[in-house]
């Protein structure tokens, strides 16, 4: 089986949920440059990839299963099972702007700059509100101080990076953390095996949620 993993932000929680699950992830932890590694007795093989990458190597079959942030998810939509919530890599997307800005006062067209153009489109039409929306690449931040936008939809996760150039939250877009999708075909072909891991990833995400709550996080 093959299992795509989204490289970063993701990666160490996900090794992390692999080891407790008692599979031995040291090839993954000591990879260098490598993108395949397998972990346990080799019969799973951990892909590294881009968070968008993750979607398409699942939705097309070449991994049988994948995780990923739901903030790529709603991006990007796609073709596959979206199993489980993985509890980790929570964050949130929310509208941002210059601090002290008056978003919705007066009628002008706004124009929005996001990494995430469909999440920002759907968010604005849910509201029947026409937006001009700018794709940019990273540090959205800018866009707003630089005078791009009156606006960013983008990912908060502590607010830091907001704070430190002076902007603020308008108002929260939704929650967002790790999921586990998999291929709709391999579900049906190879239903045992990840079935097995899928209890095995279940039982984990409960245990950790009661943990979580037994703590007040
Ligand atoms: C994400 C996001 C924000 C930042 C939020 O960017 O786009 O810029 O993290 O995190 P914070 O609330 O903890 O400060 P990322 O670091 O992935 O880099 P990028 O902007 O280059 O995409």
């Amino acid at each position: 089986m093959r299992l795509a993993l989204t490289k970063g932000r993701l990666e160490k929680n996900t090794v992390e949920m692999l080891e407790q699950l008692g599979y031995d992830c040291s090839q993954v932890k000591n990879k260098g440059r490598r993108l395949i590694l397998p972990i346990g007795d080799g019969s799973i093989e951990v892909v590294l990839a881009k968070a968008a990458d993750v979607v398409t190597y699942v939705e097309n079959g070449v991994c049988d299963m994948g995780v990923v942030g739901k903030d790529t998810i709603m991006e990007k939509e796609g073709t596959f099972y979206e199993v489980t919530d993985l509890g980790f890599g929570k964050c949130r997307f929310a509208l941002a702007a210059k601090k002290g800005t008056d978003f919705y006062k007066g009628y002008q067209t706004r124009t929005i700059a996001s990494k995430y153009v469909n999440v920002a489109h759907s968010y604005f039409q849910e509201k029947n509100m026409d937006v001009n929306v700018v794709k940019i690449e990273g540090s959205v931040e800018l866009a707003p101080i630089l005078g791009l936008a009156d606006a960013i939809v983008d990912i908060v996760e502590t607010g830091s990076t907001l704070k430190e150039n002076g902007l603020e939250i308008i108002e929260d877009v939704c929650q967002v953390s790790a999921r586990l999708i998999v291929n709709i075909a391999s579900m049906k072909l190879r239903k045992q095996e990840i079935e097995a891991f899928l209890d095995r990833i279940e039982e984990f995400v409960e245990k950790k949620k009661q943990e979580e709550e037994k703590n007040g996080i």
